[in-house]
């Protein structure tokens, strides 16, 4: 338990696994759901209920908007970006399929993919970032095959912050018929994306990163122009729609959402997609303004703090993975923790990305920035780093 004068001295650059903290009205509207609207989305024909279902549409509509979506029903509620990827994945390849992917995956991309490779049902090609973490367009486009189903590429590496071309490699997979899955975990609400501008067919987002919603909430939104039918449900169960058959409704979004959906989470995901629409510049500049920290940070910590590395060229988001010469990342993110400032170590749930970039096994600290740090914090993280050394 922390003694709230710690928790007033605490930096928190560990965005990348939950964003903290959470604009207020989110966490008001979470108090409102539980203490006054109360009832199951969907289910009943009271008005607890009724007020329910208009809170959780109320997330899918500004889901949708943000990404360019016009029918709010394609942007299905799901509980985090695992579970989204797991339903496009799953859903999508049957056997005898073959699947592209990058080396620059989460295990949430990975470990669906290869789990089915396992299992004899599929076939699994990679595609191999070059050394600047990045995967060209042409290298999916060689792997695709006429047995490609499907092409998983993460949007923002994680671990080393660096930007995959979706928009070029979405044209690859336009031509080719493959279905573009972008997990949009690290990029949903820091940059700008269009699903139809962008070529992707599907995107897989959590609620509790960059959408600054709560923990327990993610999405898969469809694009307008695909045909969701080819997704096979993974859940089948009661959805408070056609109550008198035993079959699975084959209708969005029921056909994906079987069970209570997490609408308190959702009654907060709401006011995060409502406090990015209304930051000036929206997604887009939230994430320029996390760069500029993380830029600031980098620019800072290579003159100040001996031994200090980074492992890409540039910096194109808030996250910045890198290493003290001669400390381990775990002893290194310990000592920073001791201090109050809250990063991440290790690899990162993404074994293939820390491969591609050789940081493997070793890992590395990875600082990833949110809207609500400041120049001051980078300040004292930098000193911080320069003490330890
Ligand atoms: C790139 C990427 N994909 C997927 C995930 C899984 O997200 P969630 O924890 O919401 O399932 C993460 C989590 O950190 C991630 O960084």
């Amino acid at each position: 338990m922390l003694l709230s004068s710690q928790r007033n001295r605490m930096i928190y650059f560990d965005n990348a696994a939950t964003s903290f903290p959470k604009p207020p009205a989110v966490i008001s509207a979470m108090c409102d759901y539980m203490t006054k609207t109360g009832g199951n989305p969907g289910r009943s024909a009271h008005m607890l209920s009724f007020a329910a279902g208009e809170t959780v549409f109320a997330a899918r509509q500004l889901l949708a908007e943000l990404f360019g979506v016009s029918d709010p029903m394609r942007a299905v509620m799901l509980f985090n970006a695992t579970d989204a990827l797991n339903l496009a994945i799953q859903g999508i390849l049957r056997p005898g399929d073959h699947a592209v992917t990058t080396s620059m995956e989460h295990n949430s991309t990975a470990r669906p993919l290869f789990e089915l490779q396992k299992a004899g049902r599929i076939e699994v090609s990679v595609a191999s970032a070059g050394p600047d973490g990045k995967t060209a367009p042409e290298q999916i486009e060689r792997l695709i095959t006429d047995k490609t189903k499907l092409v998983v590429v993460n949007h923002v590496s994680n671990v080393f912050g660096t930007v995959q071309p979706i928009e070029r490699i979405g044209r690859v997979c336009r031509k080719s018929g493959a279905a573009f899955l972008v997990d949009a975990a690290q990029s949903a609400g820091c940059i700008n994306i269009n699903l139809e501008r962008d070529n992707i067919d599907l995107l897989a987002c959590a609620g509790h990163k960059g959408l600054l919603g709560p923990t327990g909430t993610g999405a898969l939104v469809i694009s307008d122009s695909f045909d969701y039918t080819k997704i096979r449900p993974l859940r089948f169960g009661g959805t408070g729609s056609l109550s008198d058959r035993v079959e699975q409704p084959d209708f969005l979004p029921d056909i994906f959402e079987s069970g209570t959906l997490n609408a308190a989470g959702l009654a907060g995901l709401a006011e995060g997609l409502k406090f990015i629409a209304a930051y000036p510049g929206g997604a887009q500049a939230i994430g320029r303004r996390e760069r500029e920290l993380a830029a600031g940070f980098v620019e800072s910590a290579a003159e100040a703090v001996r031994g200090f590395r980074t492992y890409t060229g540039s910096v194109e988001t808030g996250t910045v993975a890198f290493n003290i010469d001669g400390i381990s990342s775990a002893q290194l993110a310990g000592r920073l923790s001791e201090q109050g400032i809250m990063s991440r170590a290790g690899l990162h749930c993404a074994p293939l990305a820390h491969q591609t970039m050789n940081t493997f096994p070793a890992g590395n600290v990875r600082f990833s920035l949110g809207c609500f740090n400041t120049e001051e914090e980078i300040a004292i993280a930098v000193k911080a780093l320069a003490a330890v050394v």
